[in-house]
């Protein structure tokens, strides 16, 4: 495991300066669902009971025996107990006084939109699981989803979790070696795409991309494709397997009765990056997982029976799985989708679609609010924003200068801020303030939800004191916890499990400060957050080294002022190659056909011998140091110091330093 990164300590010393306290204002802590401090403590002596007293508000089929059965790592909650994911999420509105409530608005990158109240939603959602029946999807049979943000994308997971077949989404943004990759370790036997998506006016071709992946992919045996742009791309349709879903969907029957699903069966897998090249299937189940995420958004976003709920992200992420589709619809709650970017026709789309609509919460990602700080408050201002009551962020810790913007710009000064942290593991969000409760610090996600608990560890694993740092732990299990890596329950207990035995590791530096509040500081392994993304630094060595001009590549995450951290890659050419710009453009292009446009590196920078120690490992921490401009860190262990210096001359001989 790495140390604190020298960025981490500098984000720290920025955090220790910060005093501001923001306490709920009297007004919204008198109206808030959750206004009693005393959850905490009731949550904190008996967790069991407090999750089963929350399960209630689920629909089930069969009640559970045991809340928790729990032998670290393995956790079973709500044993016995039988239900359906999409019964409880759609089904159950559909037949109440909700029939008719918009369950979904969606709004088009191109302008045009679509309202789906939760008996529309019913009817789809039935054609669809229909349509799977028909090409042989059985209850435990994996359907990978490849597509854009369209209404069919819900539409297609609740599909798949009213037949109990699980899903596997794959982000539209991943190349089409990243989905065959995908398929074939979760051995989905159907795959649903889109002809493409829309994006910034162009074309993103998910089903020229989903060809290429399909070239390696034997189990699946069928594929559906949404026809989303029309004449505007190529789309071949492979006679045989590839089916409209015009044809085959919009024709099947809108009844389909809800496969009574066991609590821990499978609801989805969702890959995610880790320290190895390999993505790991995280594996989520159906009660614990449905009840986390419910609980969890209507708790922390004040989430009342007429809001407009908005949450930005991608479904292909975990926050557009946990909170755009199953927390939101479990509660009954409109959930507002948008297919698009954020600059597209202008800079105000996002504040446009928030006063057309009257959107009440707004859940971004603080790469986003960085984004429009730089494009002016000029853009927001234009907008009557008087909607907004909670805003969220997600995925990457947030600077207190772009926390105050989003108050002050966006809220207005009027709207608490959740400023929420968990992971693609976690399933649902662990720390955050409770908007009528916290009083929030511009920079930390506060405290635990109730009935979770988190430690701050050092090396040896002891926890903290108030104001030390160290290593974040989750020291329960907690309901929408995942099972297990798909196919690789060994990896499962060694990468989560074993530093600490029977703490859940994080990768996660943080620090808690005097009042027991956390300071998230960024991830203590091998893991780069770009734009909250999650990539690792292995996998893009191992693209970079794919290409043929490549002998070795060393990449690291450099603080980046809008994306949190941008890709830097440092590469020794094979001999006889002459190192030149096309060449660098070249080898960021191969890295973003690889694994998809996200993981194209900002920077790459040809050197003639990487650091290494004298067991021939690559330190990466100081090339950090050198992309970041700083004074190179302890250089004692290094096989040839004389390597480093020179890299650090030739590197900022070269002006990539910023
Ligand atoms: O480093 C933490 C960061 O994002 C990582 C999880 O990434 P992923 O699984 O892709 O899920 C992102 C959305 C849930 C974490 O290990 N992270 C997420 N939220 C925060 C955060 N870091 C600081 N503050 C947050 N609020």
């Amino acid at each position: 495991m790495a140390e604190p990164s020298v960025s981490q300590r500098e984000r720290l010393e920025a955090l220790l300066e910060e005093k501001r306290i923001y306490p709920p204002s009297e007004e919204f802590r008198k109206q808030a669902n959750w206004s009693d401090p005393a959850v905490y403590e009731r949550a904190r002596k008996d967790p069991e009971a407090f999750w089963a007293a929350e399960a209630k508000n689920l629909d089930w089929i069969k009640r559970w025996d045991k809340v928790l059965e729990w032998k670290a790592p393995w956790a079973r909650w709500f044993v016995g107990g039988k239900l359906n994911v999409t019964h409880n999420c759609v089904d159950r509105h559909a037949a109440s006084s909700r029939r008719n409530k918009a369950a979904i608005i969606w709004e088009g990158e191109p302008g045009d939109s679509r309202v789906l109240t939760f008996e529309m939603l019913q009817r789809e959602v039935n054609k669809c699981a229909n349509a799977l029946k028909s090409l042989g999807v059985k209850k435990g049979d994996r359907v990978a989803i490849y597509m854009g943000m369209t209404p069919e994308l819900p539409i297609a997971l609740l599909a798949c979790a009213k037949i109990g077949a699980p899903h596997s989404v794959v982000f539209g943004g991943f190349s089409a070696e990243s989905l065959r990759e995908r398929i074939n370790d979760a051995q989905a036997k159907v795959l649903i795409t889109a002809d493409g998506s829309w994006r910034r006016g162009g074309v993103v071709p998910l089903k020229a991309n989903a060809d290429e992946a399909l070239k390696g992919t034997p189990s699946i045996s069928k594929v559906i494709v949404l026809r989303r742009i029309g004449d505007k791309t190529p789309c071949r349709m492979e006679p045989g397997r590839d089916l409209w879903w015009h044809e085959l969907v919009d024709h099947a029957s809108d009844r389909c009765e809800a496969e009574p699903m066991d609590s821990e069966d499978i609801l989805y897998i969702l890959y995610t990056s880790g320290t190895t090249g390999k993505p790991k299937g995280v594996v989520h189940t159906s009660a614990g997982y449905l009840l986390g995420v419910s609980v969890t958004h209507r708790a922390i976003f004040d989430v009342k029976e007429n809001d407009i709920y908005w949450c930005t992200a991608d479904i292909g992420w975990v926050t557009g799985h946990s909170y755009i589709v199953y927390g939101p619809l479990a509660n009954g709650t409109t959930s507002l989708i948008y297919e698009g970017s954020p600059d597209y026709p202008d800079r105000g789309r996002f504040w446009e679609i928030v006063a057309r609509y009257g959107v009440n919460i707004f859940y971004t990602a603080p790469t986003a609010i960085r984004t429009f700080m730089r494009w002016g408050k000029e853009w927001p201002e234009k907008y009557d924003l008087s909607s907004l009551r909670v805003l969220g962020t997600v995925g990457e810790p947030i600077n207190p200068e772009a926390w105050v913007w989003y108050h002050q710009h966006i809220g207005r000064e009027r709207c608490p801020i959740v400023d929420t942290w968990w992971q693609t593991e976690t399933g649902m969000i662990m720390i955050t303030p409770l908007p009528g409760l916290t009083a929030t610090k511009p920079g930390s996600a506060t405290k635990p939800f109730p009935g979770i608990e988190a430690q701050v560890l050092d090396e040896k694993g002891q926890p903290v004191g108030p104001g030390g740092g160290g290593y974040l732990v989750l020291t329960r299990p907690w309901p929408a916890m995942f099972r297990t890596i798909y196919g690789d329950p060994e990896r499962y207990e060694r990468q989560y499990w074993s530093r600490y035995p029977g703490k859940y590791f994080t990768g996660d530096g943080a620090k808690l400060d005097q009042d027991g509040y956390f300071w998230l500081l960024g991830r203590v392994d091998d893991v780069m957050n770009v734009s909250g993304h999650r990539i690792s630094t292995f996998e893009v060595e191992s693209a970079l080294v794919d290409h043929p001009c490549v002998a070795e590549a060393a990449v690291i995450g450099k603080t980046h002022e809008v994306k949190g951290q941008g890709i830097a890659g440092f590469v020794t050419l094979k001999e006889n190659v002459k190192p030149s710009d096309d060449l660098k453009k070249e080898l960021r292009e191969h890295v973003a056909k690889k694994i998809g446009a996200l993981a194209r590196p900002d920077d790459i920078f040809f050197a003639s011998e990487l650091p290494k120690t004298r067991s021939a490992k690559i330190m990466r921490r100081l090339l950090r140091d050198i992309a970041e401009g700083r004074v190179l860190g302890d250089t004692t262990t290094l096989a040839d110091p004389g390597v480093v210096a020179k890299l650090k001359q030739q590197y900022e001989e070269e002006g990539i330093v910023d």
